[in-house]
């Protein structure tokens, strides 16, 4: 479990069944064009602290919740299930896989007022760190292609993340992400309904042993 200061007012650390009201609301404000059957509220928070508790994080100052991350474990994906499957509807019960090798970042999401500051950054080390703990091989997610909505008709995604590799362009998410140190894998296609998106994610990875390279797909 994790618990310590960041940028001297915040603190970072794991969440509590107290906090799922807020992290409800952080969730809200940073998903405005997801379908609210993606959303998830604050029964599917306390449900995560349950099943696996190292894996909730929150930042919070002076009590209130600016920030969350919720994971599960999971094996490494043979095939591409939605969002809504590999989360079980958002509850994680299901699917969850408590002796599996990598921290599966299911949502992430800082306050609006808040970002720019480096918070996505600390969340994600603090991911990695407890993930190393447990002997992980590290963190893998589903980065919301955010920006790829405008611009879907004239390019793949797999264009779209060498654009942001080149650094031809940045998105709102994929460019944190990638700042963060995750590599991308492949696109996943229908994997969530988010128009924004284009309905699309990339899967991507940030492994605990820098030497460790997955190869990118189609
Ligand atoms: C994505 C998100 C978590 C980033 O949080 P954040 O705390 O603002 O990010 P950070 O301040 O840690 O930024 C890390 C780096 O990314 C850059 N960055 C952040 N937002 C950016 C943006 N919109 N465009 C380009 N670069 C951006 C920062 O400049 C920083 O780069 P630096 O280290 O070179 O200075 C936040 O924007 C958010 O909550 N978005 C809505 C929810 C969401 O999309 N979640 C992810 C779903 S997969």
């Amino acid at each position: 479990m994790i618990r310590k200061e960041i940028l001297e007012d915040f603190i970072i650390r794991n969440a509590t069944p107290d906090d799922a009201i807020q992290m409800e609301y952080v969730q809200k404000q940073c998903y405005p064009s997801l379908h609210e059957s993606a959303l998830m509220n604050r029964n599917h928070f306390i449900n995560h602290i349950k099943i696996f508790p190292e894996g909730q994080i929150v930042i919070e100052m002076d009590g209130i919740i600016i920030g969350s991350a919720s994971s599960m474990r999971s094996n490494f994906p043979n095939h591409d299930p939605t969002y809504l499957e590999i989360t079980d509807n958002l509850w994680i019960t299901n699917t969850h896989v408590p002796e599996g090798d990598w921290m599966y970042g299911i949502d992430i999401g800082v306050l609006p007022e808040y970002r720019g500051m480096g918070f996505s950054r600390e969340l994600y080390l603090a991911r990695q760190e407890i993930g190393k703990k447990l002997g992980l091989k590290g963190q893998l997610i589903a980065g919301m292609t955010l920006g790829y909505g405008r611009v879907k008709n004239r390019m793949t995604i797999e264009e779209y993340c060498y654009a942001l590799e080149i650094k031809k362009f940045t998105d709102p998410t994929i460019t944190p992400q990638m700042k963060a140190g995750f590599r991308w894998i492949r696109p996943l296609y229908n994997h969530i309904d988010d128009p924004q998106a284009g309905f699309a994610c990339v899967l991507m990875y940030l492994p605990v042993d820098d030497n460790y390279r997955i190869e990118k797909t189609r």
